[in-house]
């Protein structure tokens, strides 16, 4: 049993390296990182610093190549591949810059498919898929095809598609950067308010509104954390 005050993440001395044509590249340099459950924290940096390197392994989509990773008190810096499957599965969704929707599927199929990977029966994950479309606003659009809807809206069916599973993390890379002024502002007024109870948001983003809406900002450097600041 995970209790309350256990933080929902921890990250300990965390560094990323790869190897490039000039040698090893250091991407983060040791990431110490604690963020408690229900937090809302939003991520800035300039291009390069590692912002979507880091939210890689937060998101269990790569492992560190050294230090530990907790996610709910577990360590995941060293699970197998299927393993970090069935974490993303269960406990996290992801918002993208570029809405990774499939184009052939309906809002609602889109919607659906985190659910069909858990094997939540057809009439069950219809339900859902209608209910989370519905938190977005879009009920009315979900057997509308993808591709004839504007960015804002692709962008609400993915939130959709993040949040059905209730998962209690949530991470998006840049949401809103495809997005006009208008339409990003509508998408950050629907992440950060949300009814997710205890769900913690972990968002990044170059877009000045979000400090005003975020519990937490933490800036990234060449791979470090240069600046925090709490609301
Ligand atoms: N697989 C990889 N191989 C080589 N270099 C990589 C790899 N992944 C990331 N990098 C480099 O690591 C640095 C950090 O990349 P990352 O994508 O995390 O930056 P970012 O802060 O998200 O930038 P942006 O704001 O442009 O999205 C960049 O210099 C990038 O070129
Ligand atoms: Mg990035």
């Amino acid at each position: 049993m995970s209790s309350s005050a256990e933080p929902i993440l921890e990250l300990k001395k965390v560094e990323k390296q790869v190897r490039g044509p000039f040698g090893c590249l250091r991407i983060l340099k040791g990431i110490d990182l604690i963020v408690p459950r229900g937090q809302f924290l939003a991520v800035t940096g300039p291009s390069g610093s590692g912002k979507t390197t880091l939210l890689e392994i937060l998101g269990c989509l790569s492992r560190p190549s050294s230090g530990d990773y907790l996610l709910g008190g577990r360590s995941v810096a060293k699970a197998s591949s299927n393993e970090l499957a069935d974490l993303r599965a269960s406990s996290i969704g992801f918002v993208f810059q570029s809405f990774n929707l499939l184009a052939r599927l309906t809002a609602r199929q889109n919607v659906e498919l985190p659910l069909a990977y858990q094997g939540v029966p057809t009439a069950e994950r219809q339900a859902r898929a209608l209910d989370a479309l519905s938190a977005v606003g879009l009920e009315s659009r979900a057997d509308h095809p993808t591709p004839a809807m504007s960015g804002g809206e692709r962008q609400r069916v993915a939130i959709a598609r993040a949040i059905v599973g209730r998962p209690p993390l949530l991470l998006a890379d840049e949401p809103t950067g495809n997005l006009d002024a208008a339409n990003g502002a509508q998408i950050l007024q629907l992440l950060s308010s949300l009814p997710v109870g205890r769900r913690t948001l972990i968002m990044v983003t170059h877009d000045p509104q979000v400090a005003a809406r975020a519990d937490r900002i933490m800036e990234l450097r060449d791979g470090e954390f240069v600046a925090e600041r709490c609301e």
